[in-house]
Formats: C-alpha cells, structure tokens, sequence
C-alpha cells in the first residue's frame, strides 16, 4: 500500500475538476453544488511506475497491425455492431444504465459467448455472490469451463489475479463497488471510481486484455462518478429503454473504434436478452388497424431506419388552457407543429388538448418525424383513418412546407420491405427515387390531402 501525504480536497461531481476549497460552483464546468470533500494520498496519483516509463518506445505507424484483423466477435450481432465490429483487444468498455435493465445480463451472455469459442473470461463481481450469478447463468443456458468466476473487490487483489490467469476478457461487475488501497475514501466515490478506472486502464493496456466495466448511473442519466470516466474509457455504452418495456437499446455514446451512430436492439425474455435483428417489425407489432390517430413515420437510428407508430390524441379541452403532453418526442416540437397545423392549414386546435405518444416507449427527436406526428395530430382532430399501408417522414418548415431529410433511400427501402406501399415523403427527396410506391409531397397541405384523398378511395 503506498502511502503518502493524506490530506482532503474537494472534487466536481461532474469534470472531476479538483480544488483545495469548497466552491458553491465549479470553475470548470461551472455546475453548482457538486464539489464533494474527499481525502486524496497525492503519492499515489500517477498510475506508472519508474520500470514502466523505461520500457515505453516509440513505433512506426507502418509497423502497427491493422486492428480489425484482431477484432475479437461476441457472438452478438447486436452487441458487435454497437461496438463498431466486436472487441479490440486491450480496450476499455464503460457500460452504463439504469438498475435492472439488463447490464449484468448481457455481459454474462457476452462471456458464455466467448468461452463458447474458447476464450477465457473472467468475471468480477462485487455486486452478487457466486450462487448468484450461478443462478443467473442457468437461466441463459450452458455455460463451459472457459468462464472464471470471481467476487473481489479490491482492484490490488483483481490485478494480481488477471496476471496470474491472464484471461482475454474481464467484466468488472461494477466500477462502483472497487475500491484499491492507495485512496482512503470508501468506494463509490469520486476520487475512488477514477482511480478504481485508471488502475484497470494500465491493467488493460498493459495485458492487452479487454476490460467491460459496468457503470451505475445516477437521476441525472449519467454514470454516477466524475465525468472523467467517460474520458478514460476507450468505448461508452448506454443501455436504454424502459425498464417496463421489454426491449432495450444499446447506444454508443463514445467509441474510439467505431462510429457512435449505431444501436442495439434487445428484448427481455426470461432465457435473457434476446437480439431484435429487425427492431421495425418488433416496433410495430400490435398496431391497431383502421383507428385515427395513428402514423407510421420513418426514422434513422444511426445508419439504420426504424418504422415506428406515432399516435395523436386530440379532444375538446375542459379547462381554459388547452393541455398539450408529448411522450417519447420533444414537447416543444409538438407544440410548434400544433402552431404550423393552425395557422397554415385553418385547423382549430387552439381550443384542443393534444396528447402525442411514440408507440414501444422509443425516444425520437429526428425531424424526420415532423410530418408524421402532423398527420397523426390531424388525423385524430378530423377523424380521418390513415391507410395502414402508408408510412410518412419528412421535416416540416414554419410556414407549413415539407422539407427534405437525410438518408431519404434507405427510409423508403425499409418501407418497402415491411410491405408499405404508399411512402408520403419530401418532394426534394423523390428525385431518382422508383415512382411506384411514393408519394412527393411540397407542403402539409398535399400531405393531408394524400391522406384523406385515399380514404375516399
Ligand atoms: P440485470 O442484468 O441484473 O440488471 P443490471 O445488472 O443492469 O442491474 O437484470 C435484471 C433484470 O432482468 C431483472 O429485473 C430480471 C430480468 N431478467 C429477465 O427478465 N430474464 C433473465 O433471463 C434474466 C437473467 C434477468
Ligand atoms: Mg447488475
């Protein structure tokens, strides 16, 4: 245990900035009220040691293997397309969300996954004990001898073991309960979390093993510990969704080996996290036929175009002041459509509650679904059924003129093949686009008329 000169000093929540006073408000980050006391040993802040600095060379850019080559699969699709085509060895992985979502789950599948193919695993509890994730485990399925089970937490311990064994993955089950010797502070906290990640960012740079940390998330929505995690760790893994709903949603929100554009989707089934190859048809399932109110939109989730429901709600408002709710959308949003809606297209909502919802619990703030939550809102408020077969996606101006989107290709292919035959888009974006199925929109107008045009028909 190295000791030094112990002394207390004060640490943003957020950037981690450090200060030897409390201050109501950080100079860094300028957040108030997240400067936490906690002792620090100052000997103990550099993570190298002496021999380490001798032995650090400079290489040849030439002379460096081309990482993808080395690209280890983790048998989930899902999962490896989120991290940008599976784990680099020696990297650091953060993965973060909310209690019970699933984080423990998915990477003790990871590891069945990869002992399956002969790789060895190592997983670290300090959450759960052994029967536990015994327990757990026999409800994903076989699991071989290629998986190390460990409940530790102290980091000194762990490190000592990962040499000894030296397995090609470890899952640190979480940041929040490690603690190592060198800071006094109890674990869980600030100084203790970023020295807790720094001494397993040596281990894993060091042994070239590739490290998943599971990180708590506070109310806020981030990981609890200073922001300098997230600085440290190569890849940051989000696992969203509603705990109630059972799919989940995997985003990157940092990766240095891949694009952050991408997302995984999983469902929760008792046997564990199951992969949803095709998250649109999932999205869509159980959409009622032939009520108002209902439009299927078209948005991009990275690269990859999702079709989901957005439902409308429009009634006589009680009270003086009309209530306006939006869930999964950007309220804000809702309320502008509602002000085009009546000011462009002579429509009386100012005397209308409205209520929007995007169906499955997803969260959709691409423009994108402007004409779609249009038409949802005007469908409801005339009582016009949209076609099922019609799906919409455009963004929509001020003064009530569809605009065009991104990736206008791909929304209609994946349209197409989920059996959408009428694609009501942006006129902007139907230049070299097949005639058959779409239909070119200028302004909100056209788009109502399509829409009513084919209920006469
Ligand atoms: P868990 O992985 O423990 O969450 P975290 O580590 O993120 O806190 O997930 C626990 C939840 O998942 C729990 O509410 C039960 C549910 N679950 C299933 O529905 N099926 C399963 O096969 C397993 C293992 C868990
Ligand atoms: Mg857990």
């Amino acid at each position: 245990m190295a000791k030094g000169k112990s002394s207390t000093a004060f640490f943003c929540n957020e950037c981690g900035y450090e200060s030897s006073k409390w201050m109501g408000q950080c100079p860094a980050c300028k957040s108030w009220n997240t400067l936490v006391e906690e002792p620090v040993v100052r000997a103990a802040q550099s993570g190298r040691s002496g021999s380490d600095r001798l032995t650090a060379e400079p290489t040849s850019i030439s002379k460096v293997s081309a990482e993808s080559a080395l690209r280890c699969k983790t048998g989930i699709a899902e999962l490896d397309r989120v991290l940008g085509g599976g784990i680099v060895p020696g990297s650091l992985v953060l993965v973060g969300g909310d209690p019970g979502i699933g984080k423990s789950t998915l990477l003790l599948q990871v590891c069945r996954n990869l002992a399956e193919g002969k790789h060895k695993v190592l997983y670290i509890s300090g959450e759960e004990s052994l029967a536990q994730i015994k327990m757990r485990a026999e409800r994903l399925g076989q699991f071989t001898d290629d998986l190390l089970l460990l409940c530790e937490t102290d980091l000194d311990v762990i490190g000592q073991i990962i040499k000894k064994h030296r397995p090609e993955t470890v899952i640190i089950d979480s940041i929040q309960t490690m603690f190592t010797d060198s800071v006094s502070s109890a674990p869980g906290s600030v100084s203790q979390v970023r020295e807790a990640t720094n001494t397993l960012m040596n281990i894993a740079k060091k042994e070239q093993v590739s490290v998943f940390i599971v990180g708590h998330v506070t109310k806020e929505g981030t990981v609890a510990g200073p922001r300098v995690l997230e600085h440290m760790v190569d890849t940051v893994l989000y696992f969203e969704g509603d705990r109630f709903a059972s799919y989940r949603i995997v985003r990157a929100v940092k990766n240095r080996f891949g694009s952050t554009n991408e997302i995984g989707v999983f469902e929760m089934r008792s046997d564990g996290l199951r992969e949803v190859s095709n998250p649109s048809e999932y999205m869509l399932s159980g959409r009622p036929e032939d009520a108002a109110g209902s439009c299927v939109v078209c948005a991009m989730e990275g690269t990859r175009p999702m079709l989901v429901e957005v439902q409308a709600l429009v009634c006589r408002s009680n009270f003086g002041i009309p209530r306006r709710q939006a869930t999964g959308t950007d309220f804000n949003r809702v309320n502008l459509l509602m002000a085009v809606l009546e000011k462009r297209m002579k429509l009386k909502m100012a005397e209308c509650d409205a209520y929007v919802n995007v169906a499955g619990g997803m969260k959709m703030n691409e423009p994108a679904i402007d004409l779609g939550i249009a038409l949802a809102i005007v469908s409801s408020f005339e009582n016009i059924v949209i076609p099922s077969d019609t799906v919409a996606f455009g963004e929509i101006g001020l003064s009530g003129e569809v605009r065009s989107v991104s990736l206008a290709e791909n929304r209609v292919a994946e349209a197409i093949k989920l059996g959408f035959t009428k694609i009501i888009l942006p006129a902007s974006n139907a230049k070299g686009l097949d005639k058959k199925n779409i239909i070119p929109v200028e302004n909100l107008s056209d788009a109502i008329r399509a829409i009513n045009k084919k209920e006469q028909g």
